[in-house]
C-alpha cells in the first residue's frame, strides 16, 4: 500500500516513478526568480527549464518529484510497489493543455472547405446563411446522447495525442435549449473522461436565422442565457468582428457575465482589426483570441493588462489567408502567448495539439521551447489552470507526456506526427503505445 503521509523525515512512497529521462521540459523559469508564477512572455517563455537526465516521481494524482534523476532517493521512496517506467532517453513535457476549442457539434463543412479554396470568403459564407450558421442547424438535430459520444471520442483522439485538459465553448446552439444542451453535454463528459475540461459560454457566436433582421431580440436572448446558464461555465466569449458582433455589444456581453462571475474571453481581431484586443485588455479578460490583425497599440494593451493571447495557427489557412498574428512580437512586448487548437468544423477541424506547435513554429516562426511553452504552462493560464497544470512541479498535477526522441525539437520539426509513447492524466497511465511495466528494475 502507498505510504501517503508526508510527515517530517517521512519521504512519501511513490507510486510511478519515472528514470532515464533526456530531457524533462519542465516549463519553470529555471532557478525560478522573476515571472516563476504566471503565464510566460519574453525570455522567460523562449527559455523554459530543461533538466537533462531527468526523474519524475509520482504519488496519487501529484507529482512528487520533478529534478535530476540524481535527487529522487532522497525526495520519494521508491520501493517495489512503485510503477518504474524508463524513458530510455525520451523527453517528457507537461500534457498538452488545448485552450480554446469548439469541441460539440453535429456535422462537418467540406463542401465550404472546397467553396473557400475557389475563392469564397468565410463571412460572405456566413452571411448567405452557411458557415457558423450550418452547424447551428446541424447541432440543434444531434441529441445530448449523440454529442456526448462525439465528445467522447473526440477528446480520446485528443489524449491520443497528448492533451490532458481542454477548453470547450458552447457556440452553436445559440438558443437557450440549445446552449443548455451543449453545456450539460460538457459537464457528462468531464464526469467520466479522463481529460478535464474547461467550459465557456459563447452566446454571440453569430444571430441565429429565427433572429435574422432583428439582432436586438437575439442580444435579449443572449443576456437571458447569461443569467441562465452561468453556474455552468467557467468564462464568456464572444466573436467580436464585422459580420459578427460589435465592439460595443461584446463589451456588454463580458460586463454581464462578469456579474455573474463569468470571466471574458474574446474572439477579437481574427478576419480585421476591430480594436478586440483593445476590448479584451480593458475588460479584464483572461485571453484574448486570434489576433491576426491585431494592432500595436493593441499589442501594448494586453501587455498592461496581463492578457493571455491564444493563437490559432492553423485557421488562417482554412480561411485562406496568409496573415498569421504576430507571436514574435507579442511575446516581446510581454504579452504571454499560448497556442490552441480552435477545433471546429469551419476554421480548424485539427484535434491535434502536436500539429498546432508545428505550425507555430512554422508560420508564425516560433521557436520550438517557445511554441511548447504556449501549449502548455501558457494555455493553462488562458483557461485558469495554471495553479494546477502546464508545468512539472511538485504538487500540480501529474499529467505529462513521453516522447521517444531525443531531442524536443523533433516534435515540431516531424510536424505532430509523432505521437507520445505514454500519457500520464493525474497520476494514471491513460494512453500511449508504450507497456509501463510494473515490476522493479531491481
Ligand atoms: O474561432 N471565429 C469564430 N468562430 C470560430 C469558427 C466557427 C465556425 O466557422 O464554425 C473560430 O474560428
Ligand atoms: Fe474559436
Amino acid at each position: 500500500m502507498a505510504e501517503r503521509v508526508q510527515g517530517k523525515g517521512v519521504k512519501p512512497a511513490a507510486e510511478i516513478v519515472i528514470t532515464g529521462i533526456r530531457q524533462c521540459l519542465t516549463m519553470r523559469v529555471p532557478g525560478g526568480g522573476p515571472g516563476a508564477g504566471g503565464p510566460l512572455a519574453r525570455d522567460n517563455q523562449e527559455n523554459p527549464e530543461i533538466i537533462r537526465d531527468a526523474a519524475v516521481a509520482v504519488v496519487g494524482e501529484r507529482l512528487a518529484y520533478v529534478g535530476p534523476a540524481s535527487g529522487l532517493p532522497s525526495a520519494v521512496r521508491t520501493g517495489p510497489e512503485a510503477l518504474h517506467i524508463d524513458a530510455a532517453g525520451g523527453v517528457v513535457l507537461p500534457g498538452f493543455v488545448d485552450p480554446h476549442t469548439h469541441l460539440l457539434f453535429g456535422g462537418w463543412r467540406p463542401a465550404e472547405f472546397e467553396q473557400r479554396l475557389a475563392g469564397d470568403s468565410y463571412q460572405d459564407i456566413l452571411a448567405a446563411g452557411g458557415g457558423i450558421l450550418s452547424t447551428v442547424a446541424a447541432t440543434r438535430e444531434t441529441s445530448e446522447e449523440e454529442l456526448v459520444e462525439i465528445g467522447r471520442r473526440r477528446l480520446q483522439r485528443m489524449l491520443v495525442g497528448g492533451t490532458t485538459t481542454v477548453e470547450a465553448k458552447s457556440g452553436y446552439g445559440l438558443s437557450l435549449v440549445d446552449e443548455a444542451k451543449l453545456l450539460r453535454t460538457v459537464r457528462r463528459l468531464a464526469a467520466t473522461e479522463a481529460v478535464d475540461i474547461v467550459a465557456t459560454l459563447l452566446p454571440a457566436h453569430a444571430v441565429p436565422a429565427e433572429h435574422r433582421g432583428d439582432r436586438r431580440a437575439y442580444l435579449r436572448v443572449v443576456e437571458e442565457m447569461i443569467a441562465t446558464l452561468a453556474d455552468r461555465a467557467e468564462f464568456v466569449d464572444a466573436f467580436c468582428e464585422e459580420g459578427a458582433f460589435s465592439v460595443d455589444e461584446c463589451r456588454r456581453i463580458l460586463e454581464l457575465g462578469a456579474q455573474y462571475g463569468l470571466r471574458g474571453k474574446l474572439h477579437a481581431d481574427q478576419l480585421g482589426n476591430s480594436e478586440g484586443a483593445e476590448l479584451a485588455a480593458a475588460m479584464g479578460a483572461i485571453s484574448a483570441d486570434h489576433l491576426d490583425y491585431v494592432s500595436t497599440g493593441g499589442i501594448a494593451a494586453l501587455a498592461r493588462a496581463g492578457v493571455v493571447a491564444v493563437l490559432l495557427p492553423s485557421v488562417p489557412l482554412y480561411v485562406g489567408s496568409r496573415r498569421q498574428a504576430p507571436a514574435n512580437k507579442l511575446i516581446a512586448t510581454g504579452v504571454p502567448v499560448a497556442l490552441a487548437t480552435d477545433f471546429n468544423p469551419g476554421t480548424s477541424p485539427v484535434e491535434s495539439m502536436g500539429r498546432i506547435v508545428a505550425l507555430g513554429c512554422m508560420l508564425m516562426r516560433m521557436t520550438p521551447a517557445a511554441a511548447l511553452v504556449a501549449a502548455t504552462r501558457n494555455a493553462a493560464y488562458a483557461i485558469g489552470r495554471g495553479d494546477l497544470v502546464g508545468t512539472l512541479e511538485e504538487g500540480k498535477l501529474a499529467d505529462l507526456q513521453l516522447y521517444d526522441v531525443d531531442d524536443y525539437r523533433m516534435l515540431p520539426y516531424r510536424f505532430g506526427e509523432i505521437a507520445p509513447s505514454l500519457v500520464i492524466k493525474r497520476g494514471r497511465a491513460v494512453a500511449g503505445t508504450r507497456e509501463p511495466l510494473a515490476t522493479d528494475p531491481d
